[in-house]
């Protein structure tokens, strides 16, 4: 794949051994990082230690996943958010010594903390910078049929929710500094702020009501519109302020504005398209018997998935009372958990952000099966 057609698809190459840009001498993927991961910081070598600390990312339900995927050696994997590496690492591992990884992500930050910890797998990972809802097209310019195993561990990193400039995170402490960016990719050019600066009511209101299930969408909607039209919210604390004011999400187990935010960070980042196009893409490139595993970390999402793998495993999607099919479409799933999986209390304790963790992992058919 060019560089060239990866721009095109609104991707980038981080790695891999048809990348002399970004590629050392060696062809080993240590070298791969160009000067704007570097922004900010005084030397190369500070801003690798940051990227190793700062990154530390625990994998969620890493033995469910590699039990559930088994991915073999000399396999072929596509790790879809392939974040601060921990699954690729593990998976890598499995599939040695000839096993290759695929490993897709938005964000630069996490490529080049993946790209650093995969330094040692050499040729066998290719790292682009590119969403899974463009996976398609990366697939298809890598040339990459029959793949083993798909990953998507779907939401953001813990780097990206500790991270304040990211814009993730709305403790109301720590709020007051933290701008309302909330982009994976920071070359898109609109965040949470200009969102909710420019967003029709109508459609704040969708927003908050779709992606965040929110009770009083529209009050807060409006409430964000009048507010705006004399300041705009631009931190953290701004919108968990207007949150408390309108009094909205209360009454639940949740701080009120986790809702808000979760439904704006969806918005930013267009999660659910590009879900659903990353999903079909995987499906279309699993071999017969590959594995595709998701893990989601809210109820919109896992809903989401469910659905998705229960058509598939369907097929048919004519009206229930159609007598004879007419659609002809024919199952191409089956599922290989029939619930979704959830960590355990150890792992919880060890690492909370893992307690509304849900996987769900399904097995690719022959078509006409
Ligand atoms: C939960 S983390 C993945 C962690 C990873 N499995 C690990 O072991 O370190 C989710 C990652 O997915 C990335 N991501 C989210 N949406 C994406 C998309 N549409 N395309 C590509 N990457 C995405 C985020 O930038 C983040 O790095």
């Amino acid at each position: 794949m060019s560089p060239e057609h990866l721009q095109a698809v609104g991707g980038e190459f981080m790695g891999g051994t048809s990348c002399p840009r970004l590629i050392g001498a060696s062809g080993h993927p240590k070298t791969l990082f160009d000067s704007s991961m570097l922004r900010g910081r005084t030397t190369i070598g500070r801003r690798f230690d940051l990227v190793s600390h700062d990154f530390a990312h625990e994998p969620v339900l890493l033995d469910e996943v590699l039990a559930l995927l088994q991915p073999a050696p000399g396999a072929l994997v596509v790790d879809a958010t392939v974040g601060g590496a921990g699954h690729a690492e593990a998976i890598l591992e499995r599939i040695g010594p000839g096993g290759r990884l695929l490993g897709l992500d938005r964000d630069d930050e996490a490529l080049a903390a993946a790209s650093r910890r995969l330094a040692g797998f050499g040729e066998r990972v290719r790292l682009v910078r590119a969403s899974f809802g463009d996976l398609g097209a990366v697939l298809a310019a890598e040339a990459i049929t029959n793949v083993d195993a798909a990953l998507f561990d779907l939401g953001v990193s813990s780097r990206q929710i500790d991270a304040p400039e990211r814009g993730f995170r709305f403790s109301e402490d720590a709020g007051a500094e933290t701008l309302l960016d909330m982009r994976m990719d920071r070359r898109q050019s609109r965040t949470a702020a200009d969102l909710l600066a420019h967003a029709p009511v109508t459609e704040l209101e969708r927003i908050f009501r779709e992606y965040g299930e929110l009770p009083g969408a529209a009050r807060l909607a409006r409430a964000i519109v009048e507010r705006r039209a004399h300041a705009p919210l631009r931190t953290s604390a701004d919108l968990v302020a207007l949150v408390r004011e309108a009094r909205v999400g209360g009454g639940r187990k949740h701080h009120p504005a986790t809702l808000v935010f979760q439904a704006l960070r969806i918005a930013v980042n267009d999660e659910l398209a590009a879900l659903d196009a990353g999903l079909d893409a995987a499906i279309d490139a699993l071999r017969p018997g590959g594995r595709l595993a998701v893990i989601a970390y809210h109820s919109l999402e896992d809903r989401r998935v469910k659905r998705w793998m229960r058509a598939a495993e369907r097929g048919c999607v004519c009206p229930p009372r159609t007598p004879v099919c007419i659609c002809g479409r024919k199952p191409r799933l089956r599922a290989v958990v029939r619930r979704a999986v959830t960590p355990g209390e150890d792992e919880v304790r060890h690492n909370p952000r893992a307690r509304s963790a849900r996987l769900r992992v399904a097995e690719r058919i022959e078509a006409d099966q």
